[in-house]
């Protein structure tokens, strides 16, 4: 087992590619403490990985909030002793029609950018005191390149995970914390999702796509799980992105 007896926060759990990413970290033998704002299908994930001989628990988590996230370190540290992963996954989607609506920029900022740095924000002491951790930052493709049906906040926000994985990375380095970041392209819709969601516009996103399809979330819990496990242990501060070719064009 590629995770065996290490302790993971995931957030953002209750669907896509945090649901995805729990049940595979589960399989690979890791314990989980799974966070989200949804504290319906939340849960229900935990159980499912319970029910089927895993170890996980749920805190219901606004990454928005640093005393949600204070309570969620806490928790994490009474239920398993240490903290050995971060994914970072929790956000919204920018895809809307305004595309200058100013209170989607704040949102933006306030949930996928100051959310992933609140959670760099609470687990990096626990690392430093074990010298040792891995967290993996979901930033996307749009933190890359600029896309005509996303909210221009949405890519600063995403841009804002990637660079200040760079950061984290080059600063705590030294102290045996490892920060990457992972880039999907175009996969299932958000939740949040208004304009992807619609299936003549995703038509037209994946004919942009080299491999000419959409990604799989397991695909993307696969890239979670290689940086968050000891076969990446020097590597840190890459950006991984998981998108069929789109970036390289
Ligand atoms: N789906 C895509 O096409 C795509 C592409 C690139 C990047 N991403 C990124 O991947 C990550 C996961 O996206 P997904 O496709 O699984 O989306 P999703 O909407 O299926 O899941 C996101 C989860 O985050 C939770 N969430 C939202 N706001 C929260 C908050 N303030 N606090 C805690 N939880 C919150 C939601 O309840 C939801 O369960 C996101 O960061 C997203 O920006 C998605």
């Amino acid at each position: 087992m590629r995770l065996k007896d290490k302790v993971a926060i995931i957030t953002g759990a209750a669907a896509g590619m945090g649901a995805a990413t729990a049940r595979l970290f589960a399989r690979e033998g890791a314990k989980l403490l799974l966070t989200d704002i949804d504290d319906k299908d939340g849960p229900a994930v935990a159980a499912d990985i319970v029910r089927t001989n895993g170890d996980a628990r749920f805190e219901k988590h606004d990454v928005s909030k640093e005393a949600d996230w204070q309570r969620v370190v806490d928790a994490a540290l009474a239920a398993y002793g240490r903290i050995d992963i971060l994914i970072n996954n929790a956000g919204i989607s920018g895809s809307i029609p305004d595309k200058l609506d100013i209170e989607m920029w704040d949102r933006q900022f306030s949930i996928n950018a100051r959310g992933n740095f609140l959670g760099l924000r609470a687990v990096i002491p626990v690392m430093q005191k074990q010298k040792a951790g891995a967290i993996v930052n979901i930033s996307s493709i749009s933190g890359v390149v600029g896309q005509e049906y996303v909210h221009m906040g949405y890519n600063a926000a995403k841009g804002a995970v990637r660079t200040m994985t760079k950061a984290a990375a080059v600063q705590y380095a030294p102290e045996g914390i490892r920060v990457n970041s992972v880039h999907p392209g175009i996969l299932p819709p958000m939740r949040t999702s208004k304009l992807t969601a619609d299936p003549a516009m995703r038509e037209k996103m994946v004919r942009a796509v080299p491999m000419r399809r959409a990604g799989e979330v397991d695909e993307v819990a696969y890239a979670n799980l290689f940086l968050a496990s000891d076969e990446a242990s020097y590597i840190t501060g890459v950006e991984l992105m998981v998108d069929g070719g789109y970036t390289a064009m």
